[in-house]
């Protein structure tokens, strides 16, 4: 910054000055040009980890996201429902920014947390917490040893993946793929988080069960797109109305007064990246500098930045020497012990991508505020920093931009030096000598540096709707059960019902393409109470072989007083003959059957390739 400043009074004049981005851009050249290798680099190495067709993720189920194929010190080959939801979080915006061909394998990560979402394990079933169960087998079939469970943030996250391919999906006027697919699996998400936000969790290192920043903050953002969501399909949820602000009400009390304590519990400073990846995850590019919701730009989140990269500064050798002012290698939290220690490589592009998140916000704005909270923040990049607000039209305002943009950089430089030549990332680089360290090709740390070099393009993802933030008078505690049933349809080829402007018949009568499968949508009318839930079981093995452990979960997402409507789809090989029956399983799992006789079904041909039952219980 000070050659900056000094350059009008060393040239004078009588030179044409060169503009601050020439000037950061002959600084930051080499920089530049590895950021656009590791960005090719960087998507392949996600790719390459989700299933069944990615190159490293042999035995993983379509759509599943392998965490690391390391399988040995550590054994990384699992699916982490937190690393699934941000990687493909990633790849959503990155659809939005332009890449089509993610859209299929983005469709099977859904399809797969649909059939996730009813798995039992060790942390529950579907509709009671088994949704925040941190991690599964490959194939999608629980993970029973020992862990740190249950992990709320897992819901959270998922439902903002889903919701962000919602809101494309209903901008580019395919909602009735929402309506149908995503949202029965987002409610029960959403659902989760009402339920329990008030609940203690792990933390997202597995490590700690207190209250956790990142989880709350992530939670609340949630609950607010997917009330939006709810909205716009013209349908409701209360439950998400009624936490909202109990939430972000809660999200206030980590605040210590110079950073958030990332956990309340497990006797740390709490000074963790778990709050620079809490303002990153919850940057919302239509929002003010609001600290409420610890925006990128906001006085708390900067201080915050600043408090927690300073305690790594002297802990690791490789930062030593290293100035204010200057990015540094990012670890978890300074006491960390997992493998000694060490930075890794999405910290470090958190920390970048914050302030390029904060560069962003402020030109939208037009202006930077400088607080008291912040000032020590804006005094490491620009040393006469004061308190007070300075339009864009300021020559401060262009300093400052100018100092943070480089400062951000500086964060990517140092993930640079310590990537190998072939761009591979690991989870971790050594402390000592930044060799890579612990799982080999994290996808979480290729996906982070997706985020980080977008948000230095100012590719930016869609808005939440921070901007609606209201903190209630005073704090209470909460909670809200709300809906929750299997989300069975997962037809992505013929999600709704077809439009008569895109006719599947020729005028001859004959089909255009002849469907070989039929998505049959049964609707049973049964009025329950709550608790119970209906299923459909038969004779073939679709409907679970009359066994009725394993009978299809209908949906309740249709369900009124008026209209009790139970309803799933299921595909059906055209010719299929079945019989079959309606169950209803009551919240202890005692099962009551339809009377007799079996009802059945023969799955005839069409060419729209959908057919509706319509059932009362009997
Ligand atoms: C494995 C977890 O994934 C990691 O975050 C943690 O630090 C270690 N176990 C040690 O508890
Ligand atoms: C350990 C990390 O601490 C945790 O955040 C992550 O989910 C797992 N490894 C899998 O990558």
């Amino acid at each position: 910054m000070r050659f900056l400043s000094t350059l009008p009074l060393l040239l004078g004049a009588a030179f044409a000055l060169p503009s601050p981005e020439d000037i950061q851009e002959r600084a930051t050249g080499s920089l530049s040009s590895w950021l656009s290798s590791e960005n090719t680099v960087a998507l392949q190495g996600v790719l390459n980890n989700i299933g069944a067709g990615g190159s490293k993720a042999s035995g993983a189920s379509a759509g599943v996201v392998v965490a690391s194929p390391s399988k040995s010190n550590p054994d990384y080959f699992y699916t982490w429902t937190r690393d699934s939801a941000l990687v493909f979080k990633a790849l959503v915006d990155q659809l939005i920014a332009g890449n089509k061909s993610l859209e299929p394998l983005i469709q099977q990560y859904i399809s797969a947390q649909a059939n996730l979402q009813t798995v039992n394990n060790p942390s529950g079933g579907l509709c009671s917490g088994g949704l925040a169960e941190p991690k599964f087998e490959v194939n999608l079939t629980p993970f029973t040893g020992a862990w740190g469970r249950p992990q709320r943030d897992g819901p959270a996250l998922r439902a903002t993946a889903m919701i962000a391919y919602s809101r494309y999906l209903i901008a580019n006027g395919n909602t009735s793929a929402v309506n149908n697919i995503i949202w029965p699996i987002v409610q029960n998400d959403l659902s989760y988080v009402t339920q329990y936000w008030n609940q203690t969790t792990f933390d997202l290192w597995e490590e700690i069960n207190s209250s956790s920043f990142f989880t709350t903050a992530v939670q609340y953002r949630a609950l607010v797109e997917g009330n939006s969501l709810a909205t716009q399909l013209g349908k409701s949820c209360p439950n998400c109305v009624s936490q909202t602000p109990q939430v972000l009400c809660f999200l206030q009390s980590y605040w210590t007064g110079s950073y958030a304590l990332s956990n309340t519990g497990g006797g740390r400073s709490g000074k963790d990246a778990n709050s620079i990846l809490t303002s990153i995850h919850v940057f919302d590019p239509a929002a003010s500098c609001d600290s409420t919701t610890f925006q990128p730009c906001s006085d708390k989140a900067l201080a915050n930045h600043k408090v927690v990269t300073d305690s790594f500064r002297s802990i690791y050798s490789i930062n030593q020497g290293i100035a204010q002012g200057s990015g540094v290698a990012v670890g978890r939290y300074p006491e960390d012990s997992y493998y000694n220690g060490n930075p890794w490589y999405l910290n470090t592009f958190a920390a970048a991508e914050q302030l390029y998140d904060a560069v962003y916000q402020w030109k939208k704005i037009g202006s930077i505020s400088i607080t008291s909270i912040s000032l020590p923040f804006f005094k490491d990049v620009y040393s006469s920093a004061a308190v007070g607000t300075y339009a864009s039209s300021t020559t401060t305002f262009t300093s400052i931009i100018n100092a943070v943009q480089v400062y951000a950089d500086s964060y990517m430089s140092i993930a640079q030096k310590y990537t190998p030549s072939n761009g591979a990332l690991s989870e971790q680089y050594n402390r000592a000598d930044g060799t890579p360290l612990s799982a080999a090709d994290l996808t979480w740390s290729y996906a982070a540096f997706l985020t980080a070099y977008n948000a230095r393009a100012n590719v930016v993802p869609a808005s939440w709707g921070a901007s609606s933030a209201k903190l209630p008078n005073s704090c209470s505690s909460g909670s809200a059960t709300g809906p929750c049933s299997a989300a069975t349809n997962t037809n992505w080829g013929n999600p709704g019902t077809p439009t008569t402007s895109n006719p599947t018949t020729t005028t001859g009568g004959s089909c255009k393409t002849t469907p070989t499968s039929i998505a049959v949508t049964f609707n049973e009318q049964k009025t329950t109470s709550y608790g119970e839930n209906i299923y459909i079981v038969g004779s073939i093995p679709a409907l679970g072989n009359w066994n009725t452990a394993n009978a299809v979960a209908l949906s309740a997402s249709k369900y009124t007083a008026s209209n009790p409507v139970w309803s799933v789809t299921i595909n059906f090989a055209t010719g299929t003959s079945f019989e079959y029956k309606y169950i209803k399983k009551a919240q202890d799992g005692s099962v009551t059957w339809e009377s007799d006789p079996n009802r059945s079904y023969t799955v005839a041909g069409n060419c729209a390739g959908t057919a509706t039952e319509n059932d009362s219980w009997r």
